[in-house]
């Protein structure tokens, strides 16, 4: 099977990958919108497809160069359909189904969870792990989600935990703005957070006192608003704040994963979406997986964020079992990952 190509546009980022089975990552590439959206606050949709639509050809072109590679080379391209914001999918939509076309190839509409969830599969596993491989329990946490998803085969998934309000990089990114850091505010806040001190400013772990694997984060929100408002507002006591709401989302999100390890039996966890980039969460978790028996698996920081290597990957396990997708230009801004094929 040959190189397979891989496009995403689902939201801020374009990103562009070729991944051929036999040989790895041949190259990625990725162009970020945030200073883009940055002067609003956040992402604004119209302004995302146009920009998708200006960058999206000449970042297809690098990548192929980056690779040695001409697009007859391709065997198929696979992209983000879904979920997304509707025009921004559909710039990739297009471009890959029209190219498909041109190129007498498979198109593969790949779920942007999939992609997250599939990662790690990118990186070479630490010495002395076994390779990803299912079952395991994937934590995916973005800008738009947090889920904690079952994977018993690939292809075959079970929403364990969802978020019954803002998402985890959602959450994060509300936090910083209201204390006046600028978008997107995860990164952000989490580089403030580590001058903090942990202990200045405990908040709550939403949901962590009873049963059950969903989460909330909109309440926590509040609490740091208050604690901002109620406090002296020097940058001091900002990181103090940053580093106590860091702390009380990663202890949330371990507990949770370590209840879903618990409920399915399984002993692998992937960590995995933009906030998955954050290092107190992954040194957390990591560690947890130490003392308590299980694996952890992360892609690396580039790939935790958007990009279009893990949609390059899953496109060419797609591809392997012969699931690809007809000639109709398919996006599904609101998707189920349950409803996806199993991959036998
Ligand atoms: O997966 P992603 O690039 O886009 C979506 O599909 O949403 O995730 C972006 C989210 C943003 O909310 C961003 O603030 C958050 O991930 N994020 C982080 C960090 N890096 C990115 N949150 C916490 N700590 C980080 N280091
Ligand atoms: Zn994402």
């Amino acid at each position: 099977m040959g190189p397979v190509l891989g496009i995403e546009s689902s939201c801020d980022e374009t990103g562009v990958a070729v991944y051929q089975a036999d040989k790895g990552l041949l190259a990625h590439r990725l162009y970020s919108q945030i200073k883009l959206h940055a002067l609003y606050g956040g992402v604004v949709p119209e302004l995302a497809s146009r920009d998708h639509v200006r960058k999206l050809l000449p970042l297809l072109r690098q990548t192929l160069e980056e690779g040695g590679l001409k697009v007859s080379d391709l065997s198929a391209v696979a992209y983000t359909a879904g979920p997304g914001l509707i025009g921004a999918l559909l710039v990739g939509a297009s471009v890959a189904r029209s190219l498909a076309w041109a190129l007498e190839v498979p198109a593969i509409a790949i779920h942007h969870m999939e992609g997250h969830l599939l990662a790690p599969m990118l990186e070479e596993p630490a010495p002395g792990t076994e390779p990803l491989a299912p079952p395991f329990v994937a934590l995916l946490v973005s800008g738009g989600h947090s889920l904690l998803v079952g994977v018993d085969k690939i292809g075959s998934y079970t929403i364990l935990g969802d978020t019954l309000d803002d998402a985890a990089g959602e959450a994060f990114d509300k936090t910083a703005k209201l204390m006046g850091l600028p978008y997107p505010g995860g990164p952000a806040l989490a580089k403030i957070a580590e001058t903090g001190d942990p202990k200045a400013f405990k908040f709550s772990r939403p949901m962590t006192d009873r049963p059950g694997l969903d989460f909330s984060f909109s309440g926590l929100k509040t609490q740091v608003l208050l604690a901002w408002r109620n406090s002296n507002q020097t940058d001091f006591t900002k990181a103090n704040i940053a580093r106590g709401f860091e702390e009380a989302i990663v202890e949330t999100l371990a507990i949770k994963c370590r209840r879903a390890l618990a409920q399915t039996g399984y002993k692998r966890l992937v960590v995995s979406g933009g906030v998955g980039a954050n290092k107190r969460l992954r040194a957390q978790l990591a560690e947890a997986g130490q003392r308590e028996g299980f694996q952890t698996y992360f892609p690396r920081l580039a790939f935790c964020t958007d990009n279009g290597a893990m949609i390059a990957l899953a496109g060419s396990i797609r591809l392997a079992a012969g699931q690809t997708t007809g000639p109709e230009i398919l996006v599904q801004p609101r998707w189920d990952l349950q409803t996806l094929p199993e991959v036998a």
